[in-house]
C-alpha cells in the first residue's frame, strides 16, 4: 500500500478560471454573463465562490493574442489579463491562491519579478506564477514566426532564475524599520545580482522587500521534453492535460523520478491535470446537459478549429467518418496535446465529430458527464492510484456549472475526506505544504 493509502491527505484543487466557461460556445447559454465577460464583478464572484469552497487557487491562463477570436472561439481569451485582474481579486478575497500565467517570450525578467512580488505583498502571500513559452503572438511583439521549443525553453530557463534571484536579492530581514537611528533598511542585506546571460543582462537588487512567501508559487505546464525539463528544475506545480488514468500514471512516475533527478524531494512538486466535470443530480440530467453544450458548437467551426490545431486538411472527411491514420504525424515537436488527439482518433476511433466535441469540451483534459459523487470518485481512485496530487477543476459553463463544481462536487470530496474544509495556512505555499524558499543569507 502506498504512503498515499495509508495517509489520504486531501488532494490539491485550483480551478482555471475562464469566465466564458470552458466547453467552447458555453456562453450562448442562457443565463451565462456573456455581456460581462472583462469586468469585475463577475470574475469576483465566481472567485469568491471558489473561496468559499476552500480552493487552493484561482488560476488565469493567458493568451496575448485575438487570433481565436477570428475562429469565433472565446473561451480560451486574454480578457482579463492576468496581474491586473489578481491584484484586484486580492483585495476581494482572503485566503486563495492567485495564480497567473506570464510568457517567458514576451516579458523582462526585471519587470515579471516585481510584478508577482508585488502581487505577492499585496495579497499577504498568494501569488503562483504559471511560466509558459507561448507558441502565438509574437507577431504583436514585433516578431514573426515563434522560435522553435528548445529556443523558448532555453530563454525561459534564463528567465526563471534571472527572475528568482532578483526575489531573493534581499534578505528576509533586510527591512530594519529603524526609526531611531533612521535607517529603513540594511543595505549590507541587498545583493546585486550582475546578470550576464545569453538572453539577458540585468542589474539587480530588485527595489521591493523579498516576497511573503520568499518565493511566489511556480506553475509549469508543458508536458513535451523541453517543458518538463524546466518543470523539474523549478516548477512547486506541474499542470497537465491527462485524458486517461493510465497515461496520468506513467506522467506522474515519470515528472516525479526526474524531480528526484535534480535532487529534489519527489512530494516538492504537486502534479496536477485538468478535469472537466459536466454534473447534476442524475445521470440523465447531466448527460442531458452535456448533449446541450454539444449543441451549442458550430460543426463547421469546430472542423476549422481541429484541422488548425493537428495542421490536417479536413475538408473531404465526413462527421461521421474517422481521420485516416495516414495523415497524422509521429513527430513528438507537434506537442504533446497533439499527440492526446491522435491517439483518440487513431487509437480509440472516434469520428471527426466526437472528436470535435471532445476538443471543445476539454481540449484535450479529461472530462466526466455524472452525479457529483460519481466525479468524487473518479477523482479519490486517481489521486489514490499515484496519478495526481489534485486537479485542476475546468467549469464547463459559468456561473451554473462552476456553483455545480463548488457547492456539490467539493462536498463530496470533503464528506469522504478527500478535500479540506477550512484553509490550513495563509500563504499558498502553506496550503500546498510547500516549504518556503530559503536563500544564502539565512
Ligand atoms: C492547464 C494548462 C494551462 C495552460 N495555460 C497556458 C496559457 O495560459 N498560455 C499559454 O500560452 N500556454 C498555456 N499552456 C500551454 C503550455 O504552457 C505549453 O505551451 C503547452 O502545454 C505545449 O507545450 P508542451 O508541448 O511542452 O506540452 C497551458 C497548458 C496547460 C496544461
Amino acid at each position: 500500500m502506498s504512503q498515499k493509502n495509508m495517509q489520504p491527505d486531501h488532494m490539491v484543487l485550483t480551478t482555471f478560471m475562464l469566465p466564458a466557461g470552458y466547453h467552447r460556445d458555453a456562453w450562448r447559454r442562457p443565463g451565462s454573463r456573456a455581456e460581462e465577460l472583462g469586468n469585475l464583478d463577475f470574475v469576483a464572484d465566481l472567485t469568491q465562490m471558489a473561496e468559499e469552497a476552500k480552493l487552493d487557487a484561482v488560476f488565469f491562463g493567458d493568451i496575448v493574442h485575438a487570433n481565436n477570436l477570428f475562429r469565433d472561439d472565446i473561451m480560451m481569451n486574454g480578457f482579463y489579463e492576468p496581474i491586473s485582474v489578481l491584484s484586484a481579486l486580492a483585495a476581494r478575497t482572503s485566503n486563495i491562491g492567485l495564480i497567473g500565467t506570464m510568457s517567458t517570450s514576451f516579458a523582462e525578467p526585471y519587470n515579471a519579478a516585481r510584478q508577482f512580488a508585488g502581487l505577492d505583498h499585496m495579497s499577504g502571500g498568494r501569488a503562483g506564477w504559471n511560466i509558459v513559452t507561448s507558441k502565438d503572438g509574437f507577431s504583436n511583439f514585433g516578431g514573426g514566426e515563434a522560435p522553435d521549443p528548445v529556443q523558448r525553453y532555453e530563454r525561459a530557463t534564463e528567465f526563471v532564475d534571472v527572475v528568482t534571484r532578483l526575489w531573493d536579492s534581499w534578505a528576509d530581514d533586510a527591512v530594519m524599520a529603524d526609526r531611531e537611528n533612521g535607517r529603513w533598511v540594511d543595505s549590507a542585506r541587498l545583493r546585486r545580482i550582475h546578470h550576464e546571460g545569453r538572453y539577458f543582462t540585468v542589474e539587480g537588487p530588485i527595489n521591493m522587500p523579498r516576497p511573503p512567501q520568499g518565493r511566489p508559487v511556480l506553475v509549469q505546464a508543458g508536458s513535451s521534453g523541453p517543458g518538463m525539463d524546466l518543470g523539474s528544475f523549478v516548477a512547486d506545480v506541474i499542470y497537465t492535460a491527462q485524458p486517461r488514468k493510465n497515461l496520468a500514471q506513467d506522467f506522474y512516475a515519470r515528472m516525479r523520478s526526474l524531480a528526484e533527478s535534480r535532487g529534489r524531494k519527489a512530494d516538492s512538486v504537486k502534479i496536477i491535470p485538468g478535469i472537466l466535470p459536466i454534473i447534476a443530480d442524475t445521470v440523465a440530467e447531466a448527460q442531458g446537459l452535456a448533449d446541450e453544450l454539444a449543441g451549442l458548437l458550430d460543426l463547421d467551426a469546430g472542423r476549422r478549429q481541429i484541422g488548425g490545431d493537428l495542421k490536417i486538411r479536413l475538408d473531404d472527411i465526413g462527421f461521421d467518418e474517422q481521420i485516416p491514420a495516414e495523415r497524422f504525424s509521429d513527430d513528438p515537436a507537434m506537442g504533446s496535446r497533439y499527440q492526446i488527439f491522435r491517439r483518440k482518433s487513431v487509437e480509440e476511433g472516434m469520428t471527426l465529430r466526437e472528436l470535435i466535441v471532445d476538443r471543445a469540451r476539454s481540449t484535450g483534459h479529461m472530462w466526466m458527464v455524472g452525479t457529483a459523487d460519481q466525479v468524487a470518485e473518479v477523482m479519490i481512485d486517481w489521486f489514490t492510484s499515484e496519478a495526481c496530487d489534485g486537479f485542476n477543476l475546468n467549469s464547463p459553463f459559468n456561473p451554473g456549472g462552476f456553483e455545480a463544481i463548488c457547492r456539490k462536487l467539493v462536498p463530496a470530496l470533503q464528506e469522504r475526506g478527500y478535500f479540506r474544509s477550512e484553509y490550513e495556512g495563509s500563504t499558498l505555499r502553506e496550503n500546498l505544504k510547500l516549504d518556503r524558499p530559503s536563500t544564502e543569507w539565512s
